[in-house]
């Protein structure tokens, strides 16, 4: 009674379209073996009529998560879909949850994806499989597809259900890439995460009432908060839910560039292989919005055309849910269902900031997007025209006071486009500004900062940030990156300057006439990104630190710029 009530209610939150039932049977926790033994738990909700039609041919949505299978997950996936004519499958993962085993994150999920669907193929009620969910869940999505393209092709698997179309929200195909974004460390993300989960297991059964209770009184943050202000790295987990967690330990121990440690987290080598339709949904200042895009474009570039939506979006924004749910289920409807017309015609969409609108595109960049440079002068100027001579601008990064973040991909509260002039104002962030636009300029695409810096320390970071000047004054941040250089990497050039690439966030912004571009440039984004202690320490235990001084160079010899997708 009280789920139909609720269903009518999501009905209309989401705009799903009707329900062909509402009588749905649940069965909880059914056992799924894998192949070590352990066992994982699953619920199935079923349309008890089977939503119009033959219950044993119901494509089913298999979502399987570290967050419960209940609560949430049953009232974002579990009933919309099956109230539309589909089996769901909602499974815990490992160690998560009363799943068995020990959660040993990202690292698991394309084994026991794969016995998952092993155990699928076997039930008389399960027809074609899709797969679903955000974040973590679709992480798991890419790991179980992944898993796939290595089964052998001798027939010991025929019968193993094929994923027939995957929607994947807000995830990469490769997880290391973000736990080291631009070979920093995420900290806020993956400290946040560490004590999310902790807070999870403690708090069962109540954990979301719990968990919201303590969003809300601010508990969360300054936990969080206290605990990532502090060195070394490798004690942070006890700071932040009072035990060692083995997993914080292993990320920061395997930060080598190509540690095998983590070939079962990184499944960008298998995306082209992936031959089931695949719907992308991402957030211009989401957490995974680069990793995202590099699978769109390699199912793109492999002849499959992804469907993308790219929308004004943090990562915890609940405005991408309704979003997400109505796409999946149309793309589900059409590739597993057969039913057609529910798409829209193109298969990229995407919202530009600053026109503040819904644009919908052939392919992402669009085509007839060029690339334009904005070369950094002296003055603190930023123009189309390359630099003439002048000496470079410089400033001293201390760790001891570390740059802050200010909005921008950030995991929780304070993500998305915030105000910049108090972080701009700081001694330690070099600016550069063009004059008003005498007309609009639309950026959809890549971004891409190339700077010619210099610093006093062999261990340094460097972070670029495109911001929209208002004429107001107001500078508010549209994508950014840092990029972390250590001892040969990159080789400097006979002068010692460094020559850097920095991608920043793709994205897809209109900066209207009488606005300024301008480029922001600093050695941090602390807590988003672990600060460089300047001492070349190891990662988990760095605490001497070691003032910088930074250079930045713009003239003939060391033309740095950025370069952005501009729509033509
Ligand atoms: C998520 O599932 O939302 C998530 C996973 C890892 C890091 C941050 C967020």
């Amino acid at each position: 009674m009280f789920g139909s009530i609720l269903s009518q209610v999501l009905e209309r939150v989401l705009e799903l379209p009707p329900a062909r039932t509402r009588k749905i049977e649940v069965t909880r926790n059914l056992r799924v073996p894998m192949r070590d033994g352990v066992v994982l738990l699953a619920d199935r909700y079923a349309p008890e009529d089977g939503g119009a039609g033959d219950a044993a041919e119901l494509p089913t949505v298999l979502v399987r998560s570290p967050y419960g299978k209940g609560g949430l997950h049953s009232v974002m996936y579990g009933r919309p879909f099956a109230e539309r004519g589909y089996e769901v499958v909602i499974q815990s993962c490992r160690g998560t949850e009363h799943s068995g085993g020990i959660l040993d994150p990202f690292r698991q999920e394309a084994a026991d994806g794969l016995d998952t669907l092993v155990w699928l193929g076997r039930q008389p009620w399960a027809g074609d499989v899709v797969t679903t969910g955000p974040s973590y869940l679709g992480f798991s999505q890419w790991a179980l597809a992944s898993a796939l393209a290595s089964v052998p092709d001798d027939g010991s698997w025929e019968g193993i259900p094929r994923p027939r179309a995957m929607a994947v929200q807000l995830a990469p195909s490769d997880f290391r890439e973000p736990v080291y974004e631009g070979g920093s460390f995420a900290l806020h993300t993956f400290l946040r995460w560490t004590r999310q989960r902790w807070n999870f297991e403690r708090d069962e059964p109540l954990h979301l009432v719990r968990a919201f209770g303590r969003v809300l009184l601010g508990v969360e943050g300054r936990a969080v908060g206290r605990a990532e202000a502090r060195l070394p790295l490798g004690d942070l987990d006890r700071w932040a839910t009072g035990r060692r967690v083995d997993y914080w330990q292993g990320w920061l121990e395997h930060d080598a560039p190509h540690d095998p440690w983590w070939d079962s987290a990184r499944h960008g080598d298998a995306v082209a292989g992936i031959t089931a339709p695949v719907h992308l949904l991402g957030g211009r200042y989401d957490l995974f919005l680069p990793g995202l895009l590099r699978d769109y474009a390699r199912l793109r570039d492999a002849g499959r055309q992804p469907r993308l939506t790219i929308g004004p979006w943090a990562h915890e924004d609940p405005a991408w849910v309704p979003v997400a749910t109505r796409e999946a289920l149309a793309f589900f409807d059409t590739h597993a269902k057969g039913e057609r017309g529910r798409l829209r015609d193109t298969p990229v969409r995407v919202h530009v900031g600053g026109a503040e609108e819904w644009r919908d595109y052939p392919d992402f960049p669009p085509p007839g997007v060029r690339a334009e440079r904005w070369h950094l002068h002296g003055g603190h100027l930023l123009a189309r025209e390359a630099p003439g001579d002048s000496p470079p601008e410089g400033y001293r990064y201390d760790p001891a006071d570390p740059t802050p973040s200010v909005g921008g991909p950030l995991f929780g509260r304070g993500a998305g486009p915030r105000d910049n002039r108090a972080l701009e104002a700081r001694p330690d962030v070099l600016t550069y500004t063009s004059e008003p636009l005498g007309r609009n300029l639309e950026v959809v695409g890549p971004v891409e900062a190339e700077l010619w810096v210099r610093s006093s320390l062999a261990h340094a970071d460097f972070f670029a940030r495109l911001c929209d000047v208002e004429p107001s004054g107001r500078s508010v941040n549209v994508s950014d990156a840092l990029l972390r250089v250590s001892p040969g990497r990159p080789e400097p050039e006979e002068d010692e300057t460094l020559q850097l690439r920095i991608e920043l966030w793709p994205t897809a912004h209109s900066f209207r006439r009488g606005h300024r571009l301008r480029v922001q440039i600093s050695s941090g984004a602390h807590p988003r990104l672990a600060r460089n202690t300047g001492s070349g320490e190891p990662l988990a235990a760095a605490t001497k630190l070691v003032a910088a001084a930074q250079q930045v160079f713009h003239d003939p010899l060391h033309p740095s710029a950025v370069v952005l997708s501009v729509l033509a």
